[in-house]
């Protein structure tokens, strides 16, 4: 995986602006690994870009820790949000390729796939601060898009 940005994250805002921003760069079949320890704001961005990429206003983002996978219907189509906390050989390969995927948790096997790989690194500083290392695979394009 290639070293595509790092940034320090003061608050939540700066993190719904990260989302924001990186939620106009998708083409809509990436895959997210989202990396770090509990409490460091993995299901806090998945539902900031997912109500980026517009979300349907019944819809509400929550963790799907106790319920594997929560889907989203979104202006870019249907985006999978699962958590292998607890869970670690669910097989994803059915919704990725046309989906955008977000993964808590992630399985090793999922960075192998030839698809574009996202993997967001999420390292609490203090309560409301975050060091957050932004890492791609087939995702060139992300880098021009983030600057
Ligand atoms: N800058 C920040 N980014 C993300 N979460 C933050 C931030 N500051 C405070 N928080 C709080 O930290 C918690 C993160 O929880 P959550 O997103 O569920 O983490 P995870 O999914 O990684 O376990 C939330 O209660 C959120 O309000
Ligand atoms: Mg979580």
């Amino acid at each position: 995986m290639k070293k595509i940005k790092s940034i320090q994250i003061k608050n939540e805002s700066d993190l719904q602006e990260l989302a924001e921003k990186l939620s106009k760069c998708l083409k809509g079949n990436e895959i997210f690994l989202l990396e770090g320890n509990l409490s460091a704001g993995k299901t806090t961005f998945t539902r900031y870009l997912v109500e980026s990429l517009g979300l349907s206003p019944y819809e509400n983002v929550t963790s799907p820790t106790f319920s594997i996978m929560n889907e989203y219907e979104t202006k870019k189509g249907t985006v999978y949000h699962l958590d292998f906390y607890r869970v670690k050989d669910f097989d994803i390969s059915d919704i990725v390729g046309n989906h955008i995927v977000l993964v808590e948790w992630p399985s090793e096997y999922i960075e192998e796939m030839d698809l574009p790989v996202v993997k967001i690194k999420f390292e609490i500083l203090s309560d409301n601060e975050r060091f957050i290392e932004i890492f791609g695979k087939n995702v060139n394009y992300l880098e021009e898009c983030l600057k």
